[in-house]
């Protein structure tokens, strides 16, 4: 008997990572709290778990990341100021950070790799489905990213995870899915079946050009699967290499996500997607346009 579906409650956001990519803005703050137009990078993730439903946000941090917990925790302080001085609107923003859902927070000691930082998250999850969203990718379209999982998972109780067309020369950078298209569960062509996935496979042994673009939504059984992985890729703990066994044993979706996907994990696309939010931020994007154009590039 399959097992019961259940309503997807909580997200776990690895955050523990020591930004070397981003050095020396993050030799002594977290990358999650580098900000991306007017908030920190990590809140992206955080409010497409809002907007998907999550009710129990989870987040993996580490050593010099309590800037993190102190972000998404009300500041009565705060707030008692932006009241007294006529700024009820800001005060009012503020107390909406944390949407009145509900944060936990587990550290990794130690860099032992995306799989091993999930698997920390296993007491905290419990024997439920939940979601895994990378905060370093920022997604922008009419769904959120994670809803469009969830509607998946809520469909054929199996985890699904997004996949997005890159460039062959990049597909060293990502997770890389072996799939096949599934059109008939109603999701058109943007479901497909995967057999297979392989964490930053060389350009000649990859299957396909299909990333893994940082969401996923899985059922407990991926803890298991965690469980009886040895180190792969990079010597790490990978959470691409259990979901080779998940495929295998249980079943997985890949999802073409309807919208843009912004890799704001390294400078470039940090700067890509600052440029491209700003533009469509309603305070800031059309004098921001008119900056841009007034540039002689
Ligand atoms: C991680 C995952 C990889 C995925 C990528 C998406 O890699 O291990 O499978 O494709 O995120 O951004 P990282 O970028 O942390 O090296």
């Amino acid at each position: 008997m399959n097992p019961p579906i259940r309503k997807v409650r909580k997200a776990v956001l690895p955050a523990a990572g020591l930004g070397t990519r981003f050095l020396p803005a993050t030799k002594a703050q977290p990358k999650e709290m580098l900000p991306v137009v007017d908030k920190p990078l990590i809140q992206y993730a955080v409010e497409e778990c809002i907007a998907s439903g999550i009710e129990n946000v989870i987040i993996i941090t580490g050593r010099r990341k309590n800037a993190i917990e102190d972000h998404f925790d009300s500041a009565p302080e705060l707030e008692h100021f932006l009241e007294e001085h006529g700024k009820p609107g800001q005060a009012d923003m503020v107390r909406r950070i944390s949407g009145g859902i509900h944060f936990s927070y587990t550290r990794q000691s130690e860099a032992l790799g995306l799989g091993h930082a999930v698997l920390l998250a296993r007491e905290l999850v419990g024997d439920e489905p939940f979601a895994v969203l990378l905060g370093d990718v920022i997604l922008d379209g009419p769904e959120p990213g994670t809803k469009s999982l969830i509607d998946v998972y809520a469909q054929t109780g199996q985890g699904a995870i997004i996949v997005e067309e890159v460039p062959r020369e990049r597909v060293h950078l990502y997770g890389i899915a072996d799939a096949r298209p599934a059109p008939d569960l109603g999701f058109g062509d943007r479901l497909m079946r995967i057999n297979d996935v392989i964490e930053k496979p060389k350009r000649e042994e990859a299957p396909s050009n299909l990333a893994v673009t940082g969401r996923y939504v899985f059922p407990p059984e991926i803890f298991d699967c965690l469980s009886r992985i040895k180190p792969g890729s990079g010597g790490e703990i990978q959470l691409t290499d259990a979901m080779r066994l998940l495929a295998k044993e249980h079943g997985l979706w890949g999802y073409i996500y309807d919208g843009k996907t912004y890799d704001a994990g390294d400078k470039l696309g940090f700067l890509e997607a600052t440029v491209e939010l700003a533009l469509k931020n309603v305070d800031l994007g059309s004098s921001f346009r008119k900056y841009l154009k007034s540039l002689t590039l």
